[in-house]
């Protein structure tokens, strides 16, 4: 076993690198070579990541790939998308010139408030409680005037602040539940900040109190933290056409609607197919979320939660064929943010928000639903026509080619090849082992 070390932050980072060396690669060069070679150039640019996180030893790269001609709301965007899966970008590039040709992606904000609770614990009369809100409300929201002077000038803030019994659920748990408009932000530490004042003025007014005095129970404060659960932070994106542009190949426009139709009930029903169905619109979302600097765990601990309002996991999306036109859409909640966080420090974030023209985080929340909604248009495309396995194996062969260390001449014949067969690691190593 090895020995644990204290202090590791305190070290730089090539004594970091010197322990790693020395702990896990038994002076094996060659593998830890690759943390230099992965630095920036640029040791100013290399400082800045340095900074982002602790212990920085390399940089982890993703591709940033671009998916055109993306008509949204009669504007025509090119959207960044940082991502590691194959295929993903190229299906957002189809479905974007497929929609494009049938009038484009329409989008609406629904709503845009976040929410944070202060969790309290309080085994009194819960009279007692409530008489007290109902007295210091004012109070406490005024509390965090100096901290949302700006984002209220700005017309965002603390839009309401509610006590929410919850003793039913768990003994002695009561909520104080806030809601906020933060604007251009995704908020996180705005709300935090501000949740973190109210808990504070609650508790010392709560010490105070002569009713709580009286009785001997004080309501205590066990934690003050944002939600990401945010179901009122609300975009809807939405494409639709009449059946007879939706021929497909071989499909007539209404057989391809149908099949479309069918896929997406599939995914209402059935938790197992939904999970997918939803992971593939995901591709779509994260990369976004990952270009424009976003925190996409946030998104997706949301978005999920989100997928089971109903009381069961289900589709994000929903299609339907009414009056001879095929209509196709989804509602996702996002958080998200085009001011603070990492959007003007990290150079990439800078240049995909400007690719998008610096977006509102509104607008923002409309690209990234699109984005979702596209990639789930491709896959379903696939899905009920050609097979998945045709256009993904085929990003999927270059890969395994690169794998393989196959020469340009080598790729070359090898695409060709493959066009008609079954691709898989050992078939491309036994035609590289023929074409050498
Ligand atoms: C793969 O990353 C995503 C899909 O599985 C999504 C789906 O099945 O709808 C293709």
């Amino acid at each position: 076993m090895k020995n644990p070390i204290s202090g590791f932050y305190k070290k730089s980072k090539q004594e970091k690198i010197d322990w790693l060396r020395k702990h896990y690669f038994q002076q094996d060069e060659d593998t830890l070579s690759v943390l230099a070679s992965y630095w920036h150039s640029d040791a100013e640019v290399q400082a800045l990541h340095d900074e982002f996180i602790e212990n920085t030893v390399s940089n982890f790269f993703l591709p940033l790939g671009i998916a055109p001609n993306f008509k949204i709301n009669d504007k025509l965007l090119a959207i960044p998308m940082a991502i590691e899966e194959s295929s993903v970008v190229a299906a957002a590039s189809n479905a974007a010139k497929f929609w494009l040709e049938r009038g484009g992606f329409k989008t609406e904000v629904i709503s845009s408030t976040k929410n944070g609770q202060i969790h309290i614990s309080y085994f009194g009369n819960p009279h007692t409680l409530f008489d007290f809100f109902e007295t210091y409300q004012s109070q406490l929201m005024a509390s965090i005037e100096e901290i949302q002077k700006n984002m209220k000038a700005r017309g965002g803030g603390l839009l309401s602040l509610s006590l929410i019994d919850s003793h039913k659920e768990l003994e002695g748990y009561y909520q104080l539940h806030a809601t906020f408009e933060t604007l251009d932000a995704m908020g996180a530490n705005f709300i935090n900040s501000c949740l973190e004042t109210i808990a504070e003025c609650f508790e010392n007014l709560a010490k105070h109190h002569p009713e709580f005095v009286k009785q001997g129970t004080f309501p205590f404060v066990e934690m003050s933290i944002l939600s990401n659960y945010v179901p009122e932070c609300l975009v809807r994106a939405e494409v639709s056409c009449e059946l007879s542009k939706l021929e497909e190949a071989a499909l007539s426009g209404e057989e391809f609607a149908r099949r479309l139709v069918r896929a997406v009930q599939i995914a209402e029903v059935e938790p197992r197919r939904a999970v997918t169905h939803n992971k593939g619109i995901m591709n779509g979302v994260d990369a976004v979320v990952l270009a424009t600097g976003n925190d996409f765990r946030a998104i997706e601990a949301g978005v999920h939660a989100y997928a089971c309002k109903d009381g069961k996991y289900a589709s994000l999306t929903h299609a339907e064929i009414k009056e001879g036109v095929f209509r196709f859409w989804i509602e996702i909640p996002l958080a998200l943010g085009t001011v603070g966080g990492l959007t003007s420090l990290h150079p990439m974030v800078r240049f995909s928000l400007g690719l998008l023209g610096n977006p509102t985080a509104r607008e923002l929340m409309e690209i990234t639903a699109v984005a979702g909604l596209a990639q789930n248009f491709a896959a379903l495309r696939s899905l009920v026509t050609t097979g998945i396995q045709k256009g993904h194996m085929k990003m999927h062969l270059a890969n395994i080619l690169n794998q393989l260390g196959a020469n340009d001449i080598q790729k070359e014949q090898a695409t060709l090849y493959f066009e008609n067969q079954t691709i898989s690691v050992k078939a491309v190593e036994e035609f590289l082992n023929k074409h050498k």
